[in-house]
């Protein structure tokens, strides 16, 4: 089969041919059909994306299949998978840069006909990722108010779309390009008055005029260093700051008189660190609150621009520049 390897020692991308996978015990080996580009996928290329659950991570120093996540259909089953089935449509987390590829059956979702293979192969980071942060760590109860930091991101459509199906009053999404906000509101659910664009300059006032003072309640925060002391700023009183993506750096700096005053939580999330069990109950805590939403077409990710997998590398370049609203899709 054709797949895209990543050599992070030298920075780059290839399309090659590669024995085809197999799938192990209690793995699907699926066709892909569409698999969405994610930030980290430079990362891993760039050499800088450290991974494992021990003490000490490491980035990954040989070549290694591309890609985060992906839909298809299964085309074999390895010894042990109970829940699908040979033709059977999924969506999952995986190294989808590639004809084929394998996942773990526990941890794909079945891919619901509302959504096109393009739109279930961009969902599976951003639905888990967000159910992950504004829920689960966010900690997000009826009524409260949400900000996410980088709305246009991939991710940050998905969060903004999920916290105004749970019912958020009043969603504030930051984004340096005005120019994109025109594009978002033409993104499944985002046309709400409760969903507000906002630049970076203007969210503390923002969250302020619009809470009566009392400032948002969980904050979404893709872009990190950059946006800290805004997000702390913006934050009401026993406030949750979770640290999700560092577009803007890492190395920040804090008021920790401001975070203690206002007894803010910061709780930072990764998938990288967490075993097999773990990304498992954050799937299963994501698709038993979200199933309906998502084959009803409500969380469903604006998808940018398509490419063969090819042109892999152009694909990456276009996703680099940034001017792009919600996810960027290969094809194999
Ligand atoms: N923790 C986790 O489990 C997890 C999971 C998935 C993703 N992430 C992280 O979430 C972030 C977003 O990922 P993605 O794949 O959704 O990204 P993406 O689709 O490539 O979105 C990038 C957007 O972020 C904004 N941006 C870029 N550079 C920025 C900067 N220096 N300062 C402020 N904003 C900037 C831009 O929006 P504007 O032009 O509108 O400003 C850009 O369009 C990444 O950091 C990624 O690593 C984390």
């Amino acid at each position: 089969m054709r797949a895209v390897l990543v050599d992070p020692q030298r920075s780059t991308i290839a399309v090659e041919t590669v024995q085809d996978p197999v799938p192990g015990p209690g793995q699907l080996l699926v066709r892909v059909r569409a698999a969405g580009l994610n930030r980290a996928d430079l990362a891993v290329r760039a050499g800088g994306y450290r991974v494992g659950t021990g003490r000490s991570v490491a980035a990954p120093s040989r070549p290694l299949r591309a890609g985060a996540e992906l839909a298809g259909e299964v085309v074999a089953v390895g010894p042990g998978v109970a829940d699908f089935a040979v033709g059977d449509a999924v969506m999952a987390q995986g190294s989808g840069y590639a004809e084929l590829a394998t996942v773990e059956a526990l941890l794909a979702m079945p891919k619901p006909s509302a959504l096109s293979w393009e739109e279930a192969g961009a969902l599976p980071v951003g639905l888990l990722t967000m159910h992950d942060a504004l829920v689960t760590n966010g900690r997000w109860r009826p009524g409260e108010t949400v900000l996410v930091n980088a709305v246009t991101s991939g991710v940050g459509v998905l969060c903004a779309q999920l916290a105004l199906h749970l019912g958020a009053p009043l969603v504030l999404g930051t984004s340096t390009s005005p120019t994109k906000w025109e594009a978002l509101r033409g993104a499944a659910g985002l046309d709400d008055e409760r969903f507000v664009p906002v630049t970076p300059h203007d969210v503390a006032a923002q969250a302020r005029v619009r809470t009566d003072d009392r400032g948002i309640d969980v904050i979404i925060d893709n872009v990190g260093a950059a946006a800290i002391a805004t997000s702390l700023e913006a934050a009401a009183i026993l406030g949750r700051i979770v640290q999700v993506g560092r577009l803007g750096g890492k190395h920040g700096t804090l008021d920790l008189d401001e975070l203690a005053r206002k007894r803010v939580s910061l709780i930072g999330v990764t998938f990288r660190t967490r075993t097999t069990e773990e990304r498992l109950t954050v799937k299963r805590a994501a698709w038993g609150d979200l199933a309906d939403a998502v084959a009803a077409g409500v969380l469903r990710p604006p998808v940018h621009a398509t490419f063969p997998l090819e042109q892999a590398e152009a694909a990456q370049e276009a996703l680099a520049r940034n001017e792009h609203v919600g996810k960027l899709v290969l094809t194999p």
